[in-house]
């Protein structure tokens, strides 16, 4: 894939002995009861933190945590995060609960090689407002900024964009290998190219739909969007969550799709069968509904002619899975292609199993996942992958398997906007490579 496509200033290209350092992470990770259930923004954020520690900075490390309702809002507090932070760097880090002062007392007593973690930036308004005054303040605790909180370079907020006016502002590690290798793929990918897009919402997904359409050689839908698809189609899909709103768009976006594939070899898959429940629940009976093909119907019923509901959902059935002929269908695309960009899950891979993590709905998206890495079937064809998404991205986890894809991303809305072809605030407001010696790259 080429040379680096990011063309900014990373930690690597700027004096960092004896400097302090405000390094901006997202460390917004999911909480339960106080405990965080997925580290994984917090393991990939450990390189640059050790680069830098490596250097001897004295290190100020600073991040959001939720949407706090309010500036004491404990339940979103970054306490949990200096806890794991503290046991995974093997060294203390000081907490700073308090306000701007106490911020600038517990940074102006670090020794080089010692860290601190800032309080929720969220808790200031300033924050979300971009705030010249907040971000100067963030500024003057430090004499250099650096990015690697890839997850939230999509917002234009003091900490990613306001602050770069008044420091020196560099990448980081993580921000720097998220971005190259989501725009290469994006922009040189090795077809061919198989998108998989999955989860709830068609709005969060139609600009990387229409992207997709345009680069890829198959996409393929499914989660709870794939019931506006099949809605717009003119399927009746009963109790099954789909977005009224947006299924002129649905109908849109396949139009676009079938006309794509009138002028080149491209496939748009919208699922052909599903697996259905009347509750979302791990002993709710499941049942396989064949809308499409008939292909599972017919051999339920061999050899006799399939039953009319085989086809049907009824009434209070909802589809929560994609079903074994469409996975299988999905599966098999993904023998073909060299690279696939996987975002959204096939099905409500919440609900947990009877017996372990699998549940009656993860059931499509294990399938699939086989296929990426290599194990369906006999076939060792093991494509590049790259997968975002807050949901995916916690399932994989769940199930062990983050090394064994390409690339996983640590961000969602931003990598959506990234693979899209949007400019991310966070990443632009970031010196530029041949700008090189430049104390900042632009004034206010
Ligand atoms: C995320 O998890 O999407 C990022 O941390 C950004 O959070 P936000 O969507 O609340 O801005
Ligand atoms: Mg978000």
């Amino acid at each position: 894939m080429g040379n680096s496509l990011f063309k900014k200033q990373t930690i690597r290209d700027i004096e960092l002995v004896g400097k302090t350092v405000l390094l901006r992470a997202d460390y917004n990770v999911p909480l339960k009861d106080g405990a965080i259930t997925n580290d994984y923004r917090i393991m990939q954020s450990l390189p640059t933190i050790q680069y830098l520690l490596k250097h001897n900075v004295r290190l100020v490390i600073c991040s959001h945590l939720g949407r706090p309702k309010g500036p004491h809002d404990e339940s979103v507090s970054l306490k949990p995060v200096a806890v794991r932070l503290q046991e995974l760097l093997g060294k203390q880090v000081s907490f700073v609960h308090g306000n701007f002062t106490e911020a600038a007392k517990t940074v102006a007593s670090l020794a080089p090689g010692q860290v601190a973690l800032l309080e929720n930036l969220r808790y200031n308004p300033g924050e979300e407002q971009n705030d010249v005054e907040f971000a100067k303040q963030l500024a003057s605790l430090a004499d250099i900024f650096v990015q690697d909180g890839f997850g939230v370079v999509h917002r234009a907020h003091a900490s990613t964009e306001g602050v770069t006016h008044f420091l020196p502002s560099v990448s980081g590690l993580l921000l720097e290998r998220e971005v190259d290798t989501i725009t290469s793929v994006m922009s040189q990918p090795k077809h061919p190219l198989m998108a998989i897009v999955g989860g709830a919402k068609i709005a969060d997904k139609i600009d990387i739909l229409h992207r997709f359409i345009k680069i890829a050689d198959f996409v393929a839908i499914g989660g709870a969007m794939a019931n506006t698809f099949l809605k717009a189609n003119g399927h009746d899909v009963a109790a099954s969550l789909y977005d009224k709103n947006e299924l002129s768009v649905a109908k849109d976006i396949m139009s676009e799709a079938a006309a794509e594939a009138k002028k080149r070899r491209f496939n748009f898959y919208v699922p052909q069968d599903g697996v259905v429940a009347t509750k979302l629940d791990k002993s709710a009976p499941t049942r396989i509904v064949d809308w499409s093909t008939h292909v599972i119907a017919e051999i339920e019923n061999y050899p006799k002619r399939p039953s009319s509901q085989a086809s049907k959902i009824a009434e209070h059935e909802m589809i929560l899975d994609i079903g074994p002929f469409s996975g299988a269908f999905i599966a098999g695309a993904i023998q073909l292609v060299d690279t696939v960009v996987w975002n959204g899950t096939m099905g409500v891979t919440e609900t947990e199993g009877l017996q372990g993590p699998v549940g009656p709905f993860s059931h499509g998206t294990d399938l699939i996942m086989e296929a990426m890495l290599g194990q369906f079937r006999d076939s060792k064809h093991k494509p590049f992958s790259l997968v975002g998404g807050g949901d995916t991205v916690g399932y994989i986890e769940q199930c062990g398997l983050v090394e064994a894809f390409g690339h996983v991303s640590t961000g969602g809305g931003a990598s959506l906007e990234l693979m899209a072809g949007r400019k991310l605030p966070g990443v632009e407001a970031l010196m530029d490579k041949n700008a090189k010696g430049s104390e900042s790259n632009h004034e206010r």
